[in-house]
């Protein structure tokens, strides 16, 4: 059998990283059916839209994607291509597990945190406008529907893998009435999960205590723009940008990407690490029910990080990206043939 997979390589160093990654998918030996487009300022130029209508048809066929960086302009320009992909397929959960890898220095050694992150409304609606000459009002939304989806999908991943303990984020102080109401639906859900502990943290409380003692967390809930910061700073604790995997899950679609941006001023070196793209691949073949693949890759990206011959030069090392992709197929190869010759 074969797996459909929309592939989104994007601009930047998302080719490269998403070559990189293709390579090593298809050399699990599991069979991927690649729909390959263009998005952003490429697209646009090529075809006069943003978001082609043929890769938003392919991901409505393919119900999976998988998606390199694009770049979006600050202060003007097209609006950001990822949210408007979140919201056209109603990918609410952005979903970021933070684990180190071996031999990559950070402050905190064996973090294991779950984000969730609501993905489609809060600031990010982009509803946004000039009330007068010098001064612009930006409407937060939250709704009951989309906090209530969020808190059941963070609940019930926990009681599926066995976490413990979920907190929700919040600025309810402040923000009564916004806030306040994600909090009320985070804590009806949560009596329908007696065996899972809930707490609630204010947010800037939150990033005091993550950088104290990020063992004191599991999983994290909490709204589009907590989520975004908190998770930029829990990768912190595993490396940074380029080893965080993340997933945008829906009902029907599911988009898995790099949390790192296209890299501008490293593209088209053979420079970029691919890690953050590959764990987010490895997210998607659990999507699919490709469990053996998932960790075929895994322990061979462990073990080229614990052999650190062939690290990308983000971490001190001196290989390109596709020396990177050659030394963990080499090493999936390597396991396989150990595999054989016991058997
Ligand atoms: P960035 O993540 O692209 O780069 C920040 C720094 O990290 C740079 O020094 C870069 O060289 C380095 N870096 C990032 N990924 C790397 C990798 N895989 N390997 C080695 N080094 C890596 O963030 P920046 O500069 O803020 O954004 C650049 C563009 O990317 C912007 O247009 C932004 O909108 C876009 N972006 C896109 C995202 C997405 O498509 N998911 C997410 C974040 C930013």
């Amino acid at each position: 059998m074969s797996h459909k997979v929309t592939l989104i390589p994007g601009d930047g160093i998302g080719p490269e990283v998403t070559k990189a990654t293709v390579r090593i998918l298809e050399a699990t030996g599991v069979k991927f059916e690649w729909e390959s487009f263009q998005v952003g300022a490429e697209a646009f130029e090529k075809y006069g839209e943003y978001i082609p209508k043929e890769a938003i048809e392919s991901i409505e066929r393919t119900h999976v994607g998988l998606k390199g960086p694009v770049s979006t302009p600050i202060g003007g320009g097209f609006s950001s291509i990822n949210v408007a992909l979140r919201q056209k397929f109603e990918l609410y959960a952005n979903f970021r597990p933070i684990r180190n890898l071996p031999h990559i220095p950070t402050r905190y050694p064996d973090v294991d945190l779950i984000i969730v992150r609501e993905n489609t409304e809060s600031l990010y609606s982009g509803l946004e406008h000039e009330v007068v000459p010098g001064v612009v009002e930006s409407l937060k939304i939250i709704t009951e529907k989309a906090s209530t989806r969020i808190a059941k999908f963070a609940f019930e991943y926990a009681r599926k893998n066995q976490r413990k303990k979920i907190h929700a984020i919040h600025k309810a102080n402040i923000m009564k009435l916004s806030d306040g109401l994600f909090l009320r639906c985070c804590r009806t859900v949560a009596k329908g999960f007696p065996e899972i502990t809930y707490g609630e943290h204010i947010v800037d409380n939150t990033c005091m205590q993550l950088v104290m003692n990020p063992y004191q967390y599991d999983m994290l809930v909490m709204e589009n723009l907590y989520g975004d910061i908190i998770s930029d700073l829990c990768a912190a604790f595993v490396g940074g940008l380029g080893f965080v995997p993340s997933a945008n899950l829906g009902d029907h679609c599911a988009i898995f990407e790099a949390v790192h941006g296209s890299a501008p001023d490293i593209a088209g070196k053979n420079l970029a690490n691919p890690t953050a793209l590959l764990r987010s691949s490895l997210l998607m073949l659990r999507h699919l029910g490709e469990f053996d693949a998932s960790t075929q890759i895994r322990n061979a990206l462990e073990k080229v990080y614990r052999h650190r011959e062939k690290l990308t030069k983000d971490v001190g090392g001196e290989a390109g990206t596709s020396q990177f992709a050659d030394a963990v197929i080499e090493e999936m190869d390597k396991a396989k043939s150990a595999t054989a010759a016991v058997h």
